[in-house]
Parts: C-alpha cells; sequence; structure tokens
C-alpha cells in the first residue's frame, strides 16, 4: 500500500517476566480501514493493542505514528495522539453515572466546577450516535452486561478519535446492538477514521473488516483480506480445520422405552416484580434448554434468581423434587447447581485471586475433611480441570486476572466441573471464547447431559442456541414469548417471538 499509515506496531515484543508473550509483530491502521486482529484465546491480540493505547511499553520494535517513531507511555499520551480504546475488559466505575463514566478525566468545568449540564449534554450527544437512549444520570453499576459495554463504546466514540481500537466490542452484544456499532463504524470508516477490531464471531469479520491479520502463540501468521472464507480464516488461527461448530448429541441417558427422563429442574410460577413474571418450565435429564431473548429481556435476572444469587417475590424452584430456599447460594450449590453468570469479572471471578483459587471457590468447603480444608486434593482438581479445557496460563498460582479474557470465561466454567454439578445455568457461556474452545465448552455440555444432567442456556448468539438446545424458550419483556422444539426452531421463528413487540410499536 502506498498510504502511509496512521500507525504501525513494527517487529514489536512484549514479556511478562519469563513469559514472552508478543514476538515481533508487525500490524498498520490505515485511513478509513478497518483492520482485524484474529488469534485464539490468548493469542496475544490483547496485550497487542495495549501497546498502542499507551497501556504497555513494547520490549521491541517501535511505535510510529503519521512516520514518526513515538513512546506512548500513558494512555492519555495515545489519547493526546488520537488513539482511543475500547478494551475488552470494561473500565467502568459502577458507583458513578453513565455520564460521569463517559466524560472521565474531561469533565467540563464552568467556575471551576464541573458544568453538570454540559457534563450531561455531551454524555446524551456520544450515547445518542450509537443509538442508546436512557437516563445519564443512571448509575453503570445498575447496568446490564451489554448496556455497559454500550457506556464504553460512546465514551471513546466521544473522544473524536482518529484511530479507533476495538477489543472485543460486539461480545456482549445481540445483533440488533451489534448492527448499531457497524453502522457507526462505516461511518467513521467514511470520515477517514482507522479501526483496529477484535472479534471471535467470524462473521463479522467480512462484513466490517478490510483486512486480517492472524496471531498464533503472539507471533505473526498471516495477512488476508477480510473476505477470506471463514474456514480457512480458522484454519489459519487454530492451525486445524473445524468440523463441527455445534456438536450436540443428544444426550438423554438411556431411557426404558416408554419411560420420560427423570425431572431434574422445576421452575414454577417465578415472579421478580420489574423483572420477570410468571415463568413455568421444566428440564429433564439430559436436556440443554435454551432462552432467547432480547437484552432487557430478564433472562440474567431470571438465572440469578434460580441460582440463588439474587432473591424473587413469589414461585418456586425445585431440583430433584426438593424446593430452593429462595436466596440462598450455597444452598443451590448443594442441590448441584452451578451458575456461570454474563459478568465473569464482577460475578463469576475474584481477579486477585489465583486460578487455583478461583477453580476450587465453589468446592474447597464440601470437600474439607475433619473441618480442614483438603488443599492438595483441590490443587490437583485444578490442575486436571484446567489441562481439560485447556486453560492458557503460566502456572495455576497466576492471578486469574492476568488471564486472556477467553480463558477466564473457561475458569468460571471450570469451577462448576470439579463441584460435579449437574444443573448447570449458564449465561452467555462462551462470551469472548475462540472458536476451537467453544466446541470443547459444547463437547463438555454434552458429557454433561450424557451423565443424566441438565442445563439451561441463556444466549444471545443465536447459532449457538439453535445449535446446541433441545428445546427454546423465548422471553420478552419478562415473559415467556413461547417454546420451540429444536426442529422447529429458526432464527426467525426465535426473533419473531422475541421482538413482537417491538415490531408492533414500529
Ligand atoms: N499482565 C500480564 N501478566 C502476565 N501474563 C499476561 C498479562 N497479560 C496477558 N498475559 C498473558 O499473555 C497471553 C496473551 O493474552 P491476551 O490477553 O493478549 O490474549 P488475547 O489474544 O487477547 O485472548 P482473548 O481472545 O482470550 O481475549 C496470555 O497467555 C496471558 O495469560
Ligand atoms: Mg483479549
Amino acid at each position: 500500500m502506498s498510504q502511509q499509515p496512521l500507525v504501525t506496531l513494527q517487529n514489536v515484543g512484549k514479556t511478562f517476566g519469563p513469559v514472552t508473550v508478543i514476538k515481533d509483530v508487525t500490524v498498520s491502521v490505515y485511513a478509513g480501514k478497518v483492520q482485524v486482529l484474529l488469534g485464539e484465546n490468548g493469542a496475544g491480540k490483547s496485550t497487542l493493542i495495549k501497546m498502542m493505547a499507551g497501556v504497555y511499553q513494547p520490549d521491541a520494535g517501535r511505535i510510529v505514528v503519521d512516520g514518526k517513531t513515538v513512546t506512548l507511555p500513558t494512555t492519555r499520551a495515545a489519547e493526546e495522539l488520537g488513539i482511543a480504546t475500547i478494551h475488552q475488559e470494561l473500565n467502568l466505575v459502577p458507583t458513578m453515572s453513565i455520564a460521569e463514566n463517559v466524560m472521565l478525566g474531561r469533565m467540563p468545568t464552568k467556575h471551576g466546577m464541573v458544568d453538570r449540564s454540559a457534563l450531561r449534554n455531551r454524555a446524551r450527544a456520544a450515547l445518542s450516535l450509537i443509538g442508546l437512549d436512557i437516563d445519564v444520570d443512571t448509575l453503570v453499576g445498575e447496568l446490564g452486561i451489554a448496556r455497559q459495554q454500550l457506556v464504553e463504546i460512546a465514551k471513546a466514540l466521544s473522544i473524536n478519535a482518529r484511530i479507533l481500537i476495538l477489543d472485543e466490542p460486539t461480545a456482549a452484544l445481540t445483533r440488533h446492538e451489534t448492527e448499531s456499532l457497524f453502522a457507526v463504524m462505516a461511518d467513521l470508516r467514511s470520515r477517514g477514521v482507522g479501526m483496529l477490531f477484535i472479534s471471535h464471531h467470524l462473521d463479522e469479520i467480512a462484513e466490517v473488516g478490510d483486512t486480517v491479520t492472524v496471531l498464533r502463540d503472539g507471533e505473526f501468521i498471516a495477512e488476508v483480506p477480510a473476505s477470506t472464507p471463514e474456514d480457512e480464516l480458522v484454519k489459519l488461527m487454530v492451525g486445524r480445520s473445524i468440523e463441527d461448530q455445534y456438536p450436540r448429541s443428544t444426550g438423554a441417558a438411556a431411557q426404558p422405552a416408554g419411560t420420560q427422563p427423570a425431572e431434574i429442574l422445576a421452575v414454577e410460577h417465578l415472579s421478580s416484580n420489574g423483572q420477570f413474571s410468571d415463568i413455568s418450565f421444566t428440564v429433564r435429564a439430559g436436556e440443554v434448554l435454551g432462552i432467547a431473548g432480547l437484552v432487557g429481556a430478564g433472562r440474567t435476572e431470571l438465572i440469578r434468581a434460580i441460582a440463588g444469587a439474587d432473591h424473587y417475590d413469589s414461585g418456586t424452584v425445585t431440583v430433584r423434587g426438593r424446593a430452593l430456599p429462595k436466596g440462598n447460594i450455597q444452598a443451590a450449590i448443594k442441590a448441584g447447581i452451578g451458575h456461570v453468570p454474563e459478568d465473569r469479572k464482577g460475578q463469576g471471578l475474584v481477579t486477585g485471586a489465583s486460578v487455583n483459587d478461583n477453580l476450587g471457590y465453589a468446592t474447597l468447603a464440601s470437600t474439607a475433611r475433619l473441618g480442614l480444608a483438603d488443599f492438595a486434593g483441590q490443587r490437583s482438581r485444578a490442575q486436571a480441570v484446567a489441562t481439560k479445557l485447556r486453560i492458557r496460563m503460566h502456572t495455576i498460582d497466576q492471578a486469574v486476572g492476568a488471564l486472556s479474557g477467553g480463558n477466564q470465561q473457561k475458569a468460571v466454567f471450570g469451577r462448576w466441573i470439579i463441584a460435579a454439578s449437574t444443573v448447570l445455568l449458564l449465561d452467555e457461556p462462551t462470551r469472548g471464547v475462540d472458536v476451537g474452545a467453544k466446541v470443547e465448552i459444547y463437547e463438555l455440555m454434552n458429557a454433561i447431559t450424557a451423565a443424566g444432567g441438565a442445563i439451561v442456556m441463556v444466549s444471545s448468539e443465536l447459532p449457538e442456541i439453535l445449535g446446541m438446545s433441545d428445546r427454546i424458550l423465548v422471553m420478552r419483556d419478562g415473559k415467556l414469548a413461547g417454546e420451540l422444539t429444536a426442529a422447529e426452531a429458526t432464527q426467525d421463528a426465535v426473533m419473531t417471538l422475541a421482538a413482537r413487540d417491538v415490531d408492533e410499536k414500529n
């Protein structure tokens, strides 16, 4: 390309202690182009972009902006050169309002005081860019993860950058919101903004990208056009091809003729004011029940109530015939429930604690003998599960927060494998997980149901819901809008149920 790049990371390298994470990688961002970074969980994508964002300093190579070598000692320095970043792990302050978060570090002032009305107006303008119509005085901590992601995007957009880095911005978004983001990206591109885009949703690459840089184990593998077929991209990324992306084997354990598998989970008339109402369903041994719906339909709230993470107003949750007390996580764990929450950072993991401790969290108390925690046993179980899930880490004593995003997700899952949970409540279980590791998680779901377990899976990824569920419930506005068998379910059928009201209003 004859055009000069806006920014180039040239032959950069990065090590953390003894571990080399990035080795001799070169990538450029051009005006009006979207450069895609592709690689498995832990391949080094986030580490690479953090060198462009002023978060990390490269140990080797150099950073070139507009043809000049620069150093980016802080995120502020990167922003001053017009580089804005939407990070994979959200950097919002939950106790502050949306407006304060969007304008953090750039508060408008008047007579030496924060100008509250200017603050609100600018935040509102930023949110309207991505079509988010929400009270900017709302505390960020009250928002679900999808809306938090949109706030993070609005924050980066409000900087008016020339270079925008987007690290898995769509992981927490549904198709509808993803489309709004892509419309914004198309507009930015036409105005000459250069972008660096990361996503594990391969279908998005051809849709928004121009060129793809593939990384494997921190090394440059190839640069190919974004129109490259998905199976070829997968091959470049993981070094082999993946035949079946959704390997659902119907899990029902062998049944004597004419009998039904045992009912494992029964939810009856469950209601929680303002969140969901009168929800009833059952899940049998061997079954994966998918729950689809739009963001805000009440899916996460429902799952949290069943898992004992939140209280509810009325109704009952029964596991193998025994009613569970409300809002009691320990009782739920005892009954065999494992809960993979949608927000791994806020609710799933203790990021400062080790991988070992995080994996053992649900089990250490119950495996104690004579009142003594069984640390050695726990450690070997954790090691075995980490190997099985191929959690990419340096050692098991490393802080879970230092794992790549997808590997953190596997750690949340691993906890319940160790706990031998037989009723798994999965909320967006493969968010941020690469194609290869997704298949590994699906195989685990198959193994759990084949052994007589039951799974409830909330997912915004329709192909995943359709590919892995035996039966699908669709929620809309806190209520059950319908139920589809695997045979009846299509993207259209699910979306019609999920969005009927929206269509009627339009
Ligand atoms: N601060 C750190 N200290 C030690 N190791 C780190 C640190 N940050 C990242 N790593 C390691 O660097 C490797 C690459 O991580 P990175 O987050 O860049 O991966 P990624 O490609 O973004 O993966 P994902 O798709 O899961 O987000 C991982 O093995 C991770 O454990
Ligand atoms: Mg990452």
